[in-house]
């Protein structure tokens, strides 16, 4: 049994349909499969151009799915009311750019105040979990707690690709340690996300306080070849 839980994100099964505008293959398979073969939670972006996830998937995934479905959204108006409708268990706030290919970098929590507060208010009193996507950095611990987020989710997005060039991550594996103790010492239960694979993934199973790790990108990419059981039980055994 692994210690820290896996969320399968299935984004880019979409992408792949999206493609070609086809109704294959289908988000809501993958999100079904994921579970019987050990995920512990089902991540979707529902993003505002709807690039791949859509309001359908969302729908059809959220209705069948008995683990629970984590949903990515930005802090829009638009975002809000539908996680209201759709009452997901939980919810990861993270930062939307238009134009970037994947998400950059952590939310700045010096903006839209107001409404970040007004929206995790929302939520939790809709008993959904609520974590922010965040850069590891201890601000943003402290402002994470004061808008009141039962998690937050570490972009990993900076040493997944230094281990990937097999560069010195030394360091920003120091930072990454230190913001989880503090995240831990502060109450918030600590995710991590973004770029890992099975190299980035074992390193940062061994750091002490880690809850959970949201894995997309590479995890669909290697399904291809090894099937997604195989993926998702390579990853459930370094984890
Ligand atoms: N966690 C968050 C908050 C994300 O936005 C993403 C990317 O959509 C991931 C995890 C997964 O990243 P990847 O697809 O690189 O594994």
């Amino acid at each position: 049994m692994s210690k820290i839980r896996l969320g399968v994100n299935i984004d880019h099964v979409a992408t792949v349909r999206n493609a070609r505008g086809e109704k294959y293959p289908e988000p809501l398979r993958a999100a079904l499969l994921a579970q019987e073969f050990g995920a512990d939670s089902i991540t979707i972006h529902l993003r505002e151009d709807r690039r791949h996830i859509t309001d359908s998937d969302l729908k059809k995934i959220i209705s069948k799915l008995r683990i629970p479905l984590n949903l990515e959204l930005a802090a829009t108006n638009e975002m809000l009311k539908i996680a209201l409708k759709n009452k997901p268990p939980f919810i990861c706030i993270v930062p939307e750019k238009r134009k970037e290919v994947t998400t950059e970098g952590g939310l700045n929590l010096n903006y839209k105040v107001n409404f970040l507060k007004k929206m995790i208010k929302k939520f939790k009193e809709n008993k959904i979990r609520v974590s922010l996507f965040i850069e590891p950095n201890q601000k943003d611990i402290y402002k994470a707690k004061l808008l009141n987020a039962d998690c937050v989710e570490i972009h990993t997005g900076k040493f997944c690709n230094l281990v990937n060039k097999n560069r010195n991550f030394k360091r920003e594996l120091k930072k990454i340690k230190k913001i989880v103790n503090f995240g831990n010492q502060h109450g918030l239960e600590v995710h991590a996300g973004h770029g890992l694979n099975y190299k980035s993934a074992k390193i940062l199973s061994k750091v002490k306080g880690i809850k959970e790790f949201n894995i997309g990108h590479f995890l669909i990419g290697e399904s291809i070849f090894v099937g997604i059981k195989n993926c998702i039980k390579n990853f459930k055994k370094i984890i």
